[in-house]
């Protein structure tokens, strides 16, 4: 099948965008990228590992027994991710949100979380599958963790476990959000991806089980990232589509964002029974409020979801580096940062070579 190609931004209007000159961000004392963004949330995956293969984001085809997942001595330690997470709060972040693969199967994650919760004024939430939160919510909580965003992407069973491709049930998910919730981790926020023909038909029923319920359902766009999903544009079902299938049922009505840059667009049910969110990577894309920053589970910087390369800070760190050195480095990574690539997706960029999300973080 042929893909379909989403036309390029207009290149005139791109070169009249002023880019905002670097002595002014260091005059002004904020640390802006190149079209003005600031550095606000910082995205840490603390493994490469999963006990899900989703098949948007790792196929079996790929992560199989022969996968070479990183070692060890490789990955950060807490130590060195707390370092580098104080750097980046000094540079505007307020919010850290641990990702991977999936974070709950790192070790003695809770441990993490304690000490970056002696960062002033740091959020730090957690983006998980939700399986493990049974046996983890309580210590989470305890650590001082915020929130958790749970991913599910069915209520039925077989194309969950098709989906997850580990056979692993919905209840099994089910009893992880109704932990994080009994242990004080509400409101959850629940990522459904969305594929046509994969899963599309459950948008209704998701909504149906979760309205009402104080949890907040999100309907992501199916994303090229990564190279290994065989993403086509064909699969994308889009946000206005998913909007227009709900509103038919429940009245749904706009609602502001909670910030500026908020990735989800808010929508609530007329009725006031809660609110959804869309999140629409591929036909709306948010490049131009993006502040989001991610470290890779082996220290480097990546500067967009959609990265070919990272700037590795772990060498600077193992190489004795002092925090004004790498501290200096990070400005300068971001001061020269130009990444808006959903803004310019075609399918020509959805065929390159791209970092997987389970390692970059998602
Ligand atoms: P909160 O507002 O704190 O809930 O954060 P968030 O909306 O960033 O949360 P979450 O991690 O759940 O992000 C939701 C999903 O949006 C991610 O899993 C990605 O699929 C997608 N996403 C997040 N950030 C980006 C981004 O920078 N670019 C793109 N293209 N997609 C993103
Ligand atoms: N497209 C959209 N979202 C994705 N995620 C993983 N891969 C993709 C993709 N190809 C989402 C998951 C989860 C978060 C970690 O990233 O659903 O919510
Ligand atoms: Fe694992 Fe999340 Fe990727 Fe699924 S989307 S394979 S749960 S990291
Ligand atoms: Fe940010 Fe890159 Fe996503 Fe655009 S594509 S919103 S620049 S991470």
């Amino acid at each position: 099948m042929t893909q379909r190609v989403i036309p390029l931004a207009d290149e005139r209007q791109l070169r009249q965008q002023p880019a905002i000159p670097a002595e002014l961000s260091a005059a002004t004392g904020t640390l802006l990228d190149s079209r003005g963004r600031p550095v606000r949330d910082l995205r840490i995956s603390v493994t490469d590992r999963c006990n899900f293969r989703c098949v948007y984001c790792m196929p079996k085809s790929v992560f199989d027994k022969d996968y070479a997942f990183l070692p060890r001595q490789s990955l950060l330690s807490f130590e060195e991710i707390t370092r580098l997470a104080r750097l980046f709060a000094a540079h505007g972040v307020t919010k850290i949100r641990l990702t991977g693969g999936e974070p709950l199967l790192r070790r003695n994650l809770e441990q993490l979380i304690s000490q970056l919760g002696t960062i002033p004024q740091m959020e730090v939430t957690l983006t998980t599958n939700g399986v493990l939160l049974p046996k983890k919510a309580g210590m989470l909580k305890a650590a001082g963790l915020r929130r958790v965003t749970v991913s599910l992407d069915s209520l039925n069973d077989t194309i969950f476990r098709a989906m997850n491709d580990m056979d692993v049930p919905v209840a099994d998910v089910l009893k992880g959000i109704a932990a994080a919730e009994a242990a004080g981790l509400g409101p959850i926020k629940i990522n459904m991806v969305v594929k046509r023909g994969l899963n599309d038909q459950e948008i209704l029923p998701m909504v149906e089980r979760f309205r009402g319920t104080g949890h907040i359902l999100r309907f992501i766009e199916f994303m090229d990232v990564g190279s290994s999903n065989g993403w086509r544009m064909d699969d994308v079902v889009p946000s206005a589509e998913v909007v227009r299938r709900i509103h038919e049922r429940h009245a749904l009505e706009p609602i502001d964002p909670n910030y500026s840059g908020e990735v989800a667009e808010r929508w609530r049910f007329a009725d006031g029974s809660g609110e959804i969110g869309v999140i629409s990577s591929v036909t709306q894309a948010f490049c131009s409020t993006c502040t989001r920053a991610r470290l890779s589970t082996e220290g480097s910087l990546y500067t967009c979801l959609f990265a070919q390369s990272g700037h590795d800070l772990r060498s600077l760190m193992r190489e004795g580096r002092s925090d004004a050195e790498i501290s200096a480095a990070i400005g300068l990574i971001w001061r020269q940062r130009i990444d808006r690539y959903s803004e310019i997706r075609t399918a020509e960029t959805a065929a390159l070579r791209k970092i997987e999300m389970s390692y970059i973080g998602g």
